[in-house]
């Protein structure tokens, strides 16, 4: 059944037909493993770049678990944010190391359609157990390194931030966004290294919080990656 929590089979108006031709096997007559005989059977229409056609899923997670920025993303989830799954389709695109969810377990995965199986997720029920985390975790991810942990970079506009256009965004670190209405938690602005705002010119006192973190990534790849 279809749900918010159960979205429709990943399926899109576009993609491939059944494979053509001979399939992929190799010289003992075995199919390449990345990819998926159902899908070279049916066809393809699944929302993931061409390169990606009739390929397993697992094998597709891996291929960008070899490539992953060393950025992450959290978001506060009191109040089931609608932003959530937008944020993952975001985290997705610009390649994630992970996306936290703290707070609720439950979100709601419309927005999200279906990139939340090619991203790691992981859940806080609180503010202390996302920091336990971070300072559980090195710079790159892995286990604590040097006793440092990795840096909290909190996304919001509140008296006293920085200007996100003039600040050097650490190469690892974990972009931290609040929900719509509240913004970020008091211990979640406490917990951060610095607090960044987008700036803005017109009249409204903030944008969507996932037109955010849209933004925040897109300048952690202008700074990182180009
Ligand atoms: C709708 S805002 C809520 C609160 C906001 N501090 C206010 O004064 O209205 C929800 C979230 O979107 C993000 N956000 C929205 N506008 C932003 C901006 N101009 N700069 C940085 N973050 C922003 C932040 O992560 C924020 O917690």
């Amino acid at each position: 059944m279809t749900t918010a929590d159960n979205p429709s089979p990943e399926q899109t108006t576009w993609g491939v037909g059944p494979w053509q031709g001979e399939w992929p096997l190799d010289a003992d007559g075995v199919l390449d493993p990345i990819y998926d005989p159902e899908l070279l059977t049916a066809g393809d229409t699944r929302n993931v770049l061409d390169k990606y056609r009739y390929w397993r899923m697992d094998a597709i997670v891996a291929d960008l678990d070899v490539r992953r920025h060393k950025f992450h993303v959290a978001i506060e989830n009191w109040q089931h944010d609608l932003n959530i799954g937008s944020i993952v389709r975001t985290a997705n695109a610009f390649l994630a190391a992970e996306v936290h969810i703290i707070g609720h377990k439950r979100w709601n995965r419309r927005g999200a359609m279906v990139t939340d199986r090619y991203q790691h997720i992981r859940h806080h029920p609180t503010v202390e157990d996302f920091l336990t985390w971070t300072k559980s975790t090195g710079p790159d991810g892995g286990a604590l390194a040097n006793g440092k942990p990795l840096p909290i970079i909190a996304i919001d506009n509140v008296p006293g931030c920085s200007k996100i256009e003039e600040y050097e965004l650490p190469e690892s670190c974990v972009l931290l966004f609040g929900q719509e209405g509240p913004g970020l938690s008091e211990p979640a602005i406490d917990a951060a290294e610095v607090v960044l705002e987008i700036t803005q010119f017109g009249s409204t006192r903030s944008i969507n919080a996932s037109a955010a973190a849209a933004i925040a990534m897109h300048s952690w790849v202008m700074q990182h990656v180009f």
